[in-house]
């Protein structure tokens, strides 16, 4: 059998798994399961090799966290201090984003059938918004002018881990198209909008890069046909997030130093020749940040064996995590206190939601399972909790995260009362 290297923050010691030097095991009984356990040092890793990467071919370069991918106060917190500015899709981002200490000056707003209350409380905040329809464009500059404005352009080439993933090309709801671009930005320019930006994000989880550099060519000649057309200069230009980062063991990682090369060369090249000054070279990236600085930790009830199948029930389903059920994603899973077993028997690893699809894993080879093991399930970190919801009436998991040296508490476990608290009972029968 080849054992999976463990990569940061995991650790093998006597054929148990360690996570930043601490017993999963002990932190599970600690702090009952399922149970999201996240690494601080790991985020601010992942941001500055990112950053790193970035800045040393080229200076202006703003990293923007795409927040959807985890929004916990504290990540948000530990990117803030990192020096990160933040991307956000809803209000509830916008807020989350203001709590954790980031000022509107380092939010963007990248939202998609966004209402006019929303566009309100973002030009009174002074957030800056990418507009994604000209719909959008113009029930915003009804409300008022924005001092800068960002498009949301559909490059007409789009990337992903699966279907739902790609945001941008022929089948995509998102962005303007290239005609539409050019007028958008003189209808912005004609109402005085001063200052601008120019955005694109064409899908998630991008190992194969060659679609990316597609899709940024074709950003920026767009931007210099509006530069020319138009007679406006770009402040930034933000070529947005999908990084994507291993989730199977023969999964290759991206080549960080060559992929930032490239995409700085194109861009500066390109920045050039266009004649488009010195703008900022944004990025939006959610998924590298945080996806590997989490594991899911969940405790085996139940073995089952059918004629067809064999069975482990564990207590997170896909309200826990979703991905396996909604893209058919793999997550790879270690038997926390079984790591040097032989992998000798072949599992579908079943959650506690009452339908057939809540499977975190089909066909997985593992060691063999007892009632009672702990299944660590890898690269949680990014739409893990984010997506996880009290399906079944089932109160939403806890977070945990070593911090400074030690576990803390950074999301208590929801309680019974929480699947009521919004609910209100009709008193007349
Ligand atoms: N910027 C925008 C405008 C986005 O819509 C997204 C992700 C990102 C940045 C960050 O993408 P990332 O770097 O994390 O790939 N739930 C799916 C992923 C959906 C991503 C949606 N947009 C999953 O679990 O794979």
């Amino acid at each position: 059998m080849a054992r999976k290297k463990l990569r940061e923050p995991l650790e093998e010691r006597k054929g148990s798994l360690y996570f930043d030097g601490f017993s999963v095991k002990e932190l599970a009984e600690k702090y009952d399961t399922p149970l999201y356990l996240m690494s601080e040092k790991r985020i601010r890793d992942n941001y500055n090799r990112l950053y790193e990467a970035l800045v040393n071919n080229y200076k202006y370069v703003r990293l923007y966290y795409a927040a959807k991918a985890n929004t916990n106060l504290n990540v948000l917190r530990i990117l803030h201090s990192q020096g990160a500015y933040i991307d956000t899709v809803s209000p509830g981002e916008v807020f989350l984003a203001l709590s954790a200490g980031f000022t509107p000056d380092r939010i963007m707003y990248t939202g998609t059938s966004v209402r006019n209350d929303e566009l309100k409380m973002l030009l009174d905040a002074n957030i800056t918004i990418n507009i994604d329809s000209q719909s959008e464009l113009d029930r915003l500059l009804k409300i008022s002018v924005p001092q800068i404005l960002s498009v949301r352009v559909n490059p007409e080439v789009g990337a992903g881990h699966h279907s739902h993933c790609i945001t941008a090309g022929a089948e995509s709801k998102f962005g303007l198209w290239e005609e539409e671009v050019i007028q958008a930005y003189a209808i912005a320019q004609r109402a005085r909008v001063g200052r601008f930006g120019i955005h694109m994000h064409i899908g998630s989880g991008i190992l194969d890069t060659e679609p990316y550099f597609l899709a940024v060519a074709k950003l920026l000649d767009i931007a210099k046909r509006v530069h020319k057309e138009v007679g406006i200069d770009f402040e930034f230009i933000d070529i947005g997030g999908g990084l994507g980062i291993p989730y199977k063991p023969e999964d290759k990682e991206l080549d960080l130093t060559a992929f930032s090369k490239r995409v700085v060369t194109l861009f500066k090249n390109k920045v050039k020749e266009y004649g488009l000054g010195k703008p900022f070279l944004f990025m939006e990236p959610g998924r590298y940040l945080v996806c590997d600085s989490t594991i899911l930790l969940t405790s085996v009830n139940t073995v089952k064996v059918t004629p067809v199948h064999k069975y482990v029930g564990v207590d997170a389903g896909f309200n826990t995590l979703i991905r396996p059920t909604m893209y058919d994603s793999y997550h790879h899973i270690l038997v926390a206190n079984k790591l040097n077993e032989t992998n000798k028997e072949t599992y579908n690893i079943a959650g506690p939601i009452c339908e057939s699809g809540d499977l975190l894993a089909r066909d997985r080879q593992l060691p063999e399972i007892q009632e009672g093991d702990l299944l660590a399930i890898l690269n949680a970190g990014a739409y893990g909790f984010s997506m996880s919801s009290q399906y079944n009436s089932r109160p939403r998991a806890s977070e945990i995260m070593i911090m400074g040296g030690k576990p803390v508490v950074v999301r208590e476990r929801e309680q019974l009362k929480d699947l009521i608290a919004a609910q209100r009972i009709q008193s007349d029968f």
